[in-house]
């Protein structure tokens, strides 16, 4: 694997309201094992990127911040309004450093996933020199995640979310999870090209994958094999199961 670490930032997004939550606290500082699920996140884009960590905060920022700003070294940005992932990004990139060539984000609300597992979709990103590339898994029950649609070559050309997907979309079982890695460059320019005309009038992050198939720029997708540290924590019932995962693997 290639010494990337000096040319990589991560960014974490932990802004949204964490509605299916049901709670006034903040979805990312929900416990798992007695610790703020996004500390793991934390913790996963340190070994990536060593302290060129930019936490996207929005919902109850200031909680947030100081639970954090604690124990972790991090650059936080403040994304007011929470108008979806994709506007999430465009806030933390002014902390983003010039020097930087490849951002991977992660989720706030994806607490299992592993360094090693970032680090081989860095590795296959940049080797094979796309633009972007998606991490996404096969599960039994896609629902409520993002649907991976392969065009007849077998190329990644859209993510549709359980909001705006057909029937027949929905059958899918590629999701995604929420982790990328992109090129600066295309980050920025296709991140001001995303609109919100969607079922959630949100700005999505996942809309970068169709900008860049119809853009003809390397987009590609790694399908990992654990379905298990992908586990997106969206309500009670999805914590309970990451705790108990995280249980039997530390
Ligand atoms: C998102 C993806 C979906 C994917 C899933 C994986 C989009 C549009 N959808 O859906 O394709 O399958 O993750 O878990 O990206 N956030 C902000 N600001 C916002 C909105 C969200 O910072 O304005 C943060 C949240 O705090 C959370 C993360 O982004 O940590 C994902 O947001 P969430 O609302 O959980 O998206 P999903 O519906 O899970
Ligand atoms: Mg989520």
């Amino acid at each position: 694997m290639q010494n990337t670490e000096n040319r990589v930032a991560v960014i974490i997004l932990a802004a949204g309201m964490g509605t299916r939550m049901k709670s006034s606290k903040p979805k990312v500082l929900h416990e798992i094992l007695g610790k703020p699920m996004v500390m793991y996140v934390v913790k996963t884009a340190n070994k990536v990127a060593g302290s060129n960590v930019i936490l996207v905060v929005g919902n109850q920022a200031e909680k947030v911040r100081e639970v954090l700003s604690e124990n972790y070294e991090l650059i936080f940005a403040l994304q007011e309004k929470q108008l979806g992932t994709g506007h999430a990004v465009l806030c933390a990139l002014p902390y983003v450093p010039e020097y930087i060539e490849q951002v991977v984000i992660l989720c706030g609300d994806v607490p299992l996933l592993s360094s090693s597992t970032v680090l081989r979709l860095l590795d296959d990103h940049i080797r094979k020199k796309r633009d972007v590339t998606l991490l996404a898994v096969e599960v039994d029950n896609p629902e409520g995640y993002g649907r991976v649609l392969f065009d007849k070559n077998m190329d990644v050309f859209e993510i549709v979310e359980e909001a705006d997907a057909s029937e027949e979309q929905k059958k899918i079982k590629i999701i995604n999870t929420g982790i990328y890695c992109v090129k600066k460059k295309f980050l920025i320019d296709s991140l001001h090209k995303i609109k919100s005309n969607n079922a959630q009038c949100e700005y999505y992050l996942t809309d970068i994958i169709k900008i860049g198939y119809l853009g003809k720029k390397v987009v590609g997708v790694m399908v990992g094999t654990d379905c298990e540290e992908v586990i997106g924590v969206n309500n009670d019932e999805e914590l309970i199961a990451a705790e108990n995962i995280m249980r039997k693997i530390s």
